[in-house]
């Protein structure tokens, strides 16, 4: 089938960058990204490129390209639907929180009413394409509804995950280091995934696109961020260690990341990971294994979580104990709130469960992130829901310039790895707190030594 019309549902993270870099790549393929949400659309067609709903470096040059050339952003599900030869299925799958499997398994009613509307609305032959990250078996079930509920119109289902991280997001998609489209075995299905491997070719080359059955796609994309985030818990577990014994854990990070068996990459010790992904993936994980009895499998991968979790609250409960045992009223800044540099997305950040224990102990909160607003600051933790929103809201401020967040501070807290942190004037922002003054380097990204030379109490992670 020769592509001509593209429709993406859901213009967020996945979709919303996914879709730019195809419609760049791909000039004579009409995209059209679509969401209900009006305001989000509003902000992708904002003729002002600062306030594109997502932050990501080199996504506003692209957007500026391609949009209204061959990108458009529309609330008009239908119509986009009813144009497409292949439609992308972006939204968001988060977390279950009630019924069976809550806590744990993914919760799937965006993309049954997704689906839903698809059978409603295609006149024609469809090739449909999951892009979130879905429960092995979900393209069954999105078959099943599509096949049962249609107009006698024909649909093949694929699984092309993204394998995108934040922040890095355009760098990804424009060089990815595979692209993975599982389809059918059929001729039809087969069909299928070379017309979307067709899509890719324009600028991926061929031996990086890997086609597979639909299940092998699904479980791939779980099993890649459970290995992603089994080496950060993993190294993390050391820091802990470290911490006791004298060791230092980026040196041991360096020292077994040399052995090729390993490699360096994501051996970053830190407060624990965040991000919309592996979490959810990793519990999506083990609900699927314990469905099916596989306990062992399950509790091994669960294990991940709970040393996270721990990570987390042991980054809190060090600032207490330094802090001579208590933080009630002590002022406490935190530098960074975003789960990851260059990104404005804050889901799952460890800053959100680290203000949250600091709060119960009475502290105030003071945030800084050069990409964070303070009402999304705000509605994180009222979403944890442990407390009434005015005592959230008299518990922590939220400051444009990051020397006003820190003066008068008993402490900072360092929770995002954003490049400026490094660059600034920390002598002017020791003079302007409370001594001792102290540092919590939750990414140890600060360099230790300079600090301590300033008069700092300097803690890292792992060291
Ligand atoms: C992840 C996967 O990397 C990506 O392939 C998938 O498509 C989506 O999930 P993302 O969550 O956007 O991407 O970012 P990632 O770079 O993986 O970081 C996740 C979290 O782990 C962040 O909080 C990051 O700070 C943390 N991290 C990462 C560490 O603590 N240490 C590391 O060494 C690497
Ligand atoms: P992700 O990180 O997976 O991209 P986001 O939450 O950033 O997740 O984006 C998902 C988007 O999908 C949201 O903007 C949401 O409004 C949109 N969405 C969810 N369900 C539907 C639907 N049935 N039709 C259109 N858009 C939807």
């Amino acid at each position: 089938m020769k592509i001509t019309k593209i429709c993406c549902i859901g213009a967020g993270y996945v979709g919303g960058p996914t879709m730019a870099v195809i419609a760049q790549k791909c000039p004579h393929i009409q995209v059209t990204v679509v969401d209900l949400n009006e305001e989000r659309i509003a902000a992708w067609n904002d003729k002002d490129l600062n306030n594109i709903p997502i932050y990501e470096p080199g996504l506003d040059a692209i957007v500026s390209e391609a949009r209204d050339r061959n990108l458009f952003f529309s609330t008009e599900v239908d119509k986009a639907i009813d144009e497409a030869q292949i439609i992308f299925i972006s939204v968001n799958t988060p977390t279950k929180t009630y019924g069976k499997g809550k806590g744990m398994a993914a919760d799937l009613k965006f993309i049954e009413l997704c689906a839903r509307q698809i059978a409603r609305v295609a006149k024609d032959n469809k090739i449909v394409v999951e892009k979130s990250t879905l429960p092995v078996r979900t393209a069954e079930a999105i078959k099943s509804i599509l096949d049962n509920t249609g107009n006698g119109v024909q649909f093949q289902i694929l699984s092309n995950p993204e394998f995108l991280a934040e922040g890095t997001a355009v760098q990804d998609l424009l060089n990815p280091d595979r692209i993975l489209i599982g389809g059918d075995t059929t001729f039809e299905g087969q069909k299928a995934i070379q017309s979307l491997v067709d899509v890719y070719s324009n600028w991926v080359n061929a031996d990086k696109i890997l086609t597979t059955n639909v299940w092998s796609s699904e479980l791939s994309k779980l099993t890649a961020n459970a290995f992603l985030a089994q080496r950060i818990s993993s190294i993390n577990a050391m820091s802990e260690l470290c911490e006791k014994t004298g060791a230092d854990i980026n040196e041991v990070a360096k020292a077994i990341g040399m052995d090729s068996r390993i490699g360096s990459k994501f051996l970053k010790a830190s407060v624990g990971f965040g991000g919309s992904c592996f979490q959810k993936d990793i519990l999506n994980l083990v609900y699927i294994a314990k469905s099916y009895g596989l306990n062992e499998v399950a509790d091994y991968w669960e294990q991940v979580i709970i040393m996270n979790d721990h990570q987390k609250r042991r980054f809190s409960s060090k600032i207490v104990q330094t802090l001579y045992n208590t933080v009630s009223d002590k002022k406490i800044t935190f530098l960074g709130w975003a789960f990851k540099k260059d990104t404005n997305d804050t889901r799952e950040s460890a800053a959100i469960y680290v203000a949250n224990d600091l709060i119960n102990e009475h502290a105030k909160i003071a945030v800084y992130d050069p990409k964070v607003s303070s009402k999304k600051v705000l509605d994180d933790l009222n979403y944890l829901e442990t407390r009434s929103i005015e005592n959230n809201a008299n518990s922590i401020t939220s400051h444009l310039d990051p020397y006003e967040a820190c003066q008068n501070a008993h402490a900072i807290a360092i929770l995002t790895e954003w490049d400026e942190f490094k660059l600034y004037d920390w002598q002017k922002i020791y003079d302007s707190m409370q001594k001792p003054a102290f540092i919590f380097d939750g990414r140890n990204v600060l360099n230790g030594i300079e600090l301590t030379e300033i008069g700092f109490i300097y803690k890292g992670i792992g060291s």
